[in-house]
């Protein structure tokens, strides 16, 4: 939700702003801006409704000069897209110019005080308050830019990533945060800040993260300064990124999905690695290891996720209840933390998020903390806010996700939960040995067959061609399937804007079933497991109403071959781990579907990659 960039050194600041605003659109791309303080002193705001690209061609023939400055790529949440609404924002003197990313909840009052004292507003955008207040503030109080911005963040409800520079002021950026993440990177003699660390890499790999009431005076040639809100000193410790600059470039795909859906059977790997001792054929998941009495003692699991994530949040359910016999919840975190549940002590949470930043999940962990439960992190982006916010966890370790619909770090994060439900069944023995190395060694080859399903790609895109029309889709799944039918609908409807449906097959039914006619393709996942025969009952009743059946099935498979119109064929593995495989195809279609409508597959409109606000 929203990506900020700042750069204070001894080079232009222009082409690494607008270069770090491209690595960061995947955050909002409805209009970008930038703000750039010139060799004399004098503030420069630049704006457009659009993409960053829209930006430049604005910028053109502007100065552009000028060693410091800041940048912004917005998803709207308060006013509309638009040039005035674009960020930076300008003070009522235009002295001040300010970038955010968040939500001011307390706007509305702020705003009225200080229309009534003489201020002007310009945009809807509950930003402008803060820039306004901040001036304000500081000519209150006579007192410096740093000061203002402490005192005015005392007064603000709400979550916050900012950076503000002033008029006159060559040598510093003010920046801050609170629910909303903020990275400062560490060069020589520059410095770099960035929503993430995906603008930084390029030029340094030693980072700060900020943390939440933390503000930072960023001087040229000077250690930062970090207090908190409350004045507070800190002082913080320098990580070493590990990220690296190929992963952040679309290596040939026409797309970073389709890059992303390819990359899986490394990713897979990768998130095993060191994990499973292959030669003992044993997991090691020092999580599960270290705080093994809490797992053992158990009352419960609450799984926390929103999204993709929360889908396989429920296969984790399953993977559980299965292998640990622990009852699981399985909570959308933006239902939980305002519902007053019930947590235990003795609650084991699971929080599940690809970028570690989301919103909701931030908060519901937050809540399931102060009740005493013990919270266990499931999060790809390395230090990020929930990672650093949980007891303890697993990294998925598949690299930067830039693509906004999720495919890598879903599978990814399916074998995480395996990897723990099995690790924790062993302890548990909730599981027999032979079991539980049978179900290891299979886990090991799911990479291979990933690969395998991907050489379908050519053969999955010609099927989307039939579908490119198509105005409704059904996905169809049971048991551990049914999540990757939520799933596959999930992928379908955010990339090519077409309604689909995830519902569990034999639900059809009690009601759904009054949909299906010719012009209603559904998607069945039914391949060879414990459902098999039921799945196939339930796609007779579809095809006894001249539904059109596009089935995902095994490559032996006879039966369903000879009633569903389509099918693709996946390997066969373990019921457990069917979700793994059955959701790459689905993962094909919709990138063809919304390729051949000829949508913008990487940038979905109205969506962001990482929801910071609720
Ligand atoms: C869908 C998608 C979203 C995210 C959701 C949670 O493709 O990406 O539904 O899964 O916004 O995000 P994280 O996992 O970052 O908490």
């Amino acid at each position: 939700m929203c990506g900020i960039v700042g750069y204070i050194g001894n080079q232009n600041a222009y082409p690494i702003l607008i270069k770090g605003l491209h690595r960061l659109e995947y955050r909002g791309y409805d209009s970008a801006g930038i703000a750039l303080t010139s060799q004399n002193g004098n503030l420069s705001i630049y704006k457009t409704k659009g993409r960053v690209a829209d930006l430049e061609e604005f910028c053109k023939n502007k100065d552009i000069s000028g060693t410091i400055g800041i940048a912004h790529t917005r998803w709207a949440t308060h006013g509309e897209p638009n040039n005035i609404n674009a960020h930076p924002h300008y003070s009522e003197s235009e002295n001040i110019a300010l970038i955010h990313n968040g939500i001011i909840e307390n706007y509305a009052v702020l705003k009225q005080q200080l229309i009534q004292n003489g201020y002007h507003f310009q945009s809807n955008t509950d930003t402008e308050v803060l820039v306004q207040l901040i001036e304000y503030i500081k000519i209150l109080n006579k007192t410096d830019l740093f000061h203002a911005v402490q005192l005015t963040l005392n007064e603000i409800i709400g979550a916050y990533a900012i950076a503000v520079i002033e008029k006159g002021k060559t040598d510093e950026i003010i920046v801050a945060r609170k629910s909303s993440p903020l990275v400062l990177g560490i060069g020589d003699d520059e410095y770099f800040i960035a929503s993430d660390a995906s603008p930084i890499i390029e030029y340094t790999n030693k980072v700060i993260y900020l943390e939440d009431e933390e503000i930072a005076l960023v001087s040229r040639n000077e250690k930062p300064k970090i207090v908190t809100v409350k004045n507070i000193e800190k002082t913080h410790e320098i990580i070493q990124l590990e990220m690296n600059l190929s992963q952040l470039e679309k290596g040939g795909y026409d797309h970073f999905m389709l890059k992303e859906i390819f990359e899986q059977p490394q990713t897979l790997r990768d998130c095993m690695r060191g994990r499973i001792d292959v030669s003992f054929n044993h997991v090691v998941l020092s999580g599960i290891i270290d705080h093994k009495e809490r797992f053992l003692n158990a009352r419960r699991i609450i799984i926390l996720a929103c999204g993709t994530s929360w889908h396989a949040g429920l296969v984790g359910k399953y993977l559980f209840e299965s292998f640990c016999k622990i009852p699981v919840e399985v909570e959308y975190s933006s239902e939980f933390r305002y519902r007053n549940p019930v947590i235990y002590q003795d609650d084991v949470v699971i929080a599940i998020s690809q970028s570690g930043e989301t919103a909701d999940t931030l908060a519901a962990i937050e809540l399931a903390r102060k009740s005493g439960a013990f919270i266990y992190g499931i999060c790809n982006v390395v230090g990020s806010s929930i990672a650093r916010n949980t007891h303890t966890g697993s990294y998925t370790h598949v690299g930067p996700e830039i693509g906004v619909a999720s495919t890598k770090a879903f599978t990814a994060q399916l074998v995480v939960l395996s990897m723990m439900s099995l690790c924790l069944g062993r302890e548990k023995r909730t599981i027999d040995e032979k079991r539980y190395r049978e179900l290891l060694k299979e886990l090991n080859h799911i990479p291979e067959k990933v690969e395998t399903i991907l050489k379908s790609n050519d053969s999955i895109n010609d099927l989307s061609k039939i579908f490119t029309y198509a105005h409704n889709f059904i996905y169809l799944g049971r048991g551990f399937n049914y999540p990757v039918a939520l799933e596959g609908a999930l992928k379908l409807k955010e990339i090519s804007y077409i309604h689909a449906e995830g519902y569990p097959a034999a639900e059809m039914k009690h009601g759904p079933i009054a949909l299906i006619d010719m012009e209603m393709p559904v998607v069945a996942i039914a391949t060879d497991n414990k459902m098999y025969d039921k799945v196939i009952s339930n796609i007779q009743e579809i095809k006894a109403r001249n539904g059109c059946v596009i089935a995902v099935v095994n490559e032996n498979d006879t039966i369903i071959k000879s009633i569903a119109d389509y099918v693709i064929e996946v390997p066969s593995t373990e019921d457990c781990f069917e979700p793994l495989l059955n959701i790459i195809p689905l993962q094909l279609l919709s990138y063809h579907i919304a390729v051949n409508k000829k949508r913008d597959v990487d940038m979905p409109r109205n969506l962001a990659k990482s929801v910071t606000v609720e």
